[in-house]
Order: structure tokens, then sequence, then C-alpha cells
């Protein structure tokens, strides 16, 4: 798997989630450089998806996004894989962490341009860009 370029339509037009998302692509590009150290890769992984999921479901509770049971589920399913994953690497599955770079990529592909996009339309439908500022300013 090559080094992944970002492109301008990845975006979903939100953007700390965009930056979010980007801040993905630069850790998938990291950790292929320096597969060796799949401690790391596993811990920022944790640690973005910890965060990045939670400021996402925050932005569908304040805006009542309807669709946010399904989401929070997939959320729920990439993080039970990647600690799947984690296991696997730990006993000593060299292939594993190539999967973990196909399952970010295809979470990637399916995930963030299929159901963040259409949260993101869900926004934009409902209310104007001022209230979208306010509701993307996090208090944590
Ligand atoms: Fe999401």
């Amino acid at each position: 798997m090559g080094h992944l370029v970002w492109k301008p339509g990845f975006e979903i037009g939100i953007e700390v989630v965009d930056c979010q998302h980007k801040l993905l692509f630069a850790y998938l590009n990291e950790g292929m450089e320096n597969i060796a150290d799949s401690a790391g890769i596993f811990d920022n992984l944790k640690t973005y998806a910890s965060v990045h999921f939670a400021d996402e479901v925050k932005l569908m509770r304040k805006s009542n996004y309807p669709a946010i049971e399904g989401h929070v589920k997939q959320h729920q399913l990439f993080e039970e894989q990647v600690e799947h994953l984690q296991s696997a690497v730990m006993d000593g599955e060299s292939k594993t962490i190539m999967m973990l770079f196909s399952f970010l990529k295809d979470w990637f592909l399916e995930h963030i341009l299929v159901e963040d996009s259409k949260f993101a339309g869900y926004l934009r439908a409902t209310m104007d860009k001022d209230d979208i500022t306010v509701l993307t300013e996090f208090d944590s």
C-alpha cells in the first residue's frame, strides 16, 4: 500500500472534522514508514480515535442528528477491530500491521467519505454556517 495523498474531494465540509480526518491520513502515512513501531502506531491511533469520535458524537448530539445510533455503532466496531488487530500483532502475526492499514483505508473510504459526509450534509441542510461554527467550538 503506497503513501496516501489527501484530496480536496475528501473534505466533508465541516472544518474541525476535516482537520481530524487529515490527521488520520498523517498517522497512516507515518505508520507505514515506521512499521516496526507497532506499539506507537496503535497508541496514536487509539488516542486519535477516542478524541475524534467523541468530537463527532458531540456534534451529532448538539445538532440532534437522527442517524446517530448507527453511526456510533460503526465507531464502536472500529474500536473493537483495532483492539483485535493489536492483540494479533502482539501475538506476533507480522502481516497484521498491513491488515491494520488496509482496514484503516477501507474505513476512510466507507465511513468517512460516506457516513461522515452524510452527517455533514445533514448539518449544512439544517443549520446556517455561523451556527455550525458555534457548534464546532468544543469546550474540551
Ligand atoms: Fe464518524
